[in-house]
């Protein structure tokens, strides 16, 4: 069946080949929904990818999770359904997301949320938690005849929600922990923790972490938690943004110490992370469609992965991200490098062109002015879309109000913090793959848009020095490969 999945790929890629919105380097599936990465693992030498999956239309609805695998990080395997909906009494509504872990035994095991009918509750619908176990490495899964394992919410305790299992092992009796995502009523986003010593029998501890709804919403989804450095790191979709905590774990107490944005765009959501062998934490994230239901519908698909994330901890608890190195390999031809001093006031067109390109800059800004490398833009700048660094307001951020023509596009301004060290450059990295824009600053902060422009010319880069004036010292480009090439074409 991963043959005919195969050709599958290639029949769709070859479908959407004229489709200028489709991205060519990041991973979507064949067609139709994706949302939140689901139980990335690194297994037996390769990468598994799971996600949430409607596999018969480009919106959101009866939820399964979809598969696919790599060896090198980029280019992907689709491999069949994991785990379809519809088993009685545990999901026959939907199989919502969840982590992936092995157990001692070898066996790759999903923990997830599972679905069912409830006319009595809101939505009519129940949440429970679920598992799954391969002993085929990983090609097909059966849920287990236990399940529900986690039948429903603590007890006592009013939640907002109750879902997006998160599970690891620990400690000297190796007991199993589940943290899941909720929310309590009349306080705020929470994250439940549970412990076992079998997977099965789960006992309620206590809230791992309540959130204030004032500032950080009544729900929080995909709760994501593990060691970073000397740290440990809970991470919450907050319905909004996706935030970060980072503080101590000891004696089942997490204790925080910092907090912020994991990306400035609410564009990034349900992230999910996990260990690689060397250490490295690599995070991904569903970039969602910015335009219309009806758009998305006509174009036949809809959601995207995020590029890899690595994953670091500072020594002051802010948590980094950078693109995962891996990704270098992916630049084909480079554009000639060069540098340039920008007047207050002055914009200048490059000779960066394309719709999947990487472009690196590192740039000096005055003073208090701002500076901005646009790209997708048309040669008249009607169409644009602008990263800037504000060195007055620390921020850096995406404009999208000009990217596109078309009123079926969003558009906004997203933006957050970014102090850059005394005497120090900015160092941008900005990834456009067509209707993805993923940029990373100073090895830290990142912010993530989509973008549709409606011209085939808006193609072109632009930097401008507003207010005052900014010296480049270094822009460089390369058109970016298309991850589907390889698998070939009929
Ligand atoms: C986050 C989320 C999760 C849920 C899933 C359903 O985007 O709402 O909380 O499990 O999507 O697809």
């Amino acid at each position: 069946t991963i043959d005919q999945l195969r050709e599958q790929r290639i029949d769709a890629e070859e479908r959407f080949a004229s489709d200028p919105h489709r991205p060519r380097y990041h991973f979507l599936p064949p067609a139709n929904w994706l949302n939140d990465p689901n139980g990335p693992i690194w297994f037996d030498g390769r990468y598994h990818l799971f996600y949430q999956h409607n596999p018969a239309e480009a919106k959101w609805g009866d939820i399964h999770w979809g598969h696919a695998v790599s060896a090198d990080l980029l280019h992907w395997e689709d491999w069949p359904i994991a785990l379809a909906p519809r088993t009685d009494g545990v999901d026959e509504m939907g199989c919502f997301t969840g982590s992936a872990f092995v157990q001692a035994d070898g066996a790759p095991t999903i923990a997830y949320t599972g679905i069912t009918s409830a006319p009595d509750m809101p939505g009519g619908r129940r949440e429970n938690q679920s598992l799954a176990v391969s002993r085929d490495g990983m090609l097909t899964w059966e849920k287990l005849p236990q399940n529900p394992v986690i039948a429903a919410p603590p007890e006592g305790l009013r939640v907002t929600g109750f879902r997006d299992p998160t599970v690891w092992r620990e400690g000297a009796d190796g007991s199993w922990y589940m943290a899941i995502g909720s929310g309590i009523e009349g306080q705020g986003g929470a994250v439940l923790l549970y412990r076992s010593s079998d997977l099965l029998d789960w006992e309620y501890l206590h809230p791992l972490m309540v959130g204030d709804a004032e500032r950080h919403g009544a729900m929080w989804e995909c709760p994501d938690f593990f060691p970073l450095g000397e740290r440990q790191v809970l991470l919450v979709s907050t319905l909004g943004r996706e935030m970060y905590l980072s503080g101590g774990w000891s004696d089942e107490q997490f204790a925080t110490g910092a907090e912020g944005w994991v990306d400035y765009s609410p564009r990034f959501y349900a992230a999910k992370s996990f260990q690689c062998p060397h250490g490295r934490r690599i995070l991904w994230g569903w970039l969602r469609e910015g335009r219309s239901q009806q758009a998305q519908l006509d174009a036949g698909w809809s959601g995207v992965i995020s590029l890899p994330r690595v994953l670091t901890m500072l020594p002051d608890g802010t948590l980094a991200c950078e693109p995962a190195e891996e990704l270098e390999r992916l630049r084909a031809e480079a554009f000639a490098p060069a540098s340039l001093d920008l007047r207050p006031g002055e914009e200048r067109a490059v000779e960066i062109q394309g719709d999947c390109l990487e472009i690196g800059a590192e740039v000096t800004p005055a003073r208090g002015g701002r500076f901005s490398l646009s790209v997708r833009c048309s040669p008249d700048g009607e169409e644009r879309t602008e990263v800037f660094f504000d060195a007055h307001e620390e921020s850096l951020g995406i404009d999208t109000t000009r990217s596109s023509l078309s009123p079926e596009a969003e558009t906004r301004e997203s933006a957050g913090p970014l102090r850059l060290a005394p005497g120090k450059p900015l160092r941008l990295r900005v990834f456009v793959d067509r209707s993805v824009i993923e940029v990373f600053a100073d090895g830290r902060a990142a912010v993530t848009e989509r973008i549709y422009p409606s011209r085939p010319d808006s193609v072109g880069v632009r930097v401008t020095a507003v207010g005052n004036g900014a010296t480049v010292q270094r822009l460089e480009a390369w058109r970016m490969r298309d991850i589907w090439r390889h698998t070939g074409t009929r």
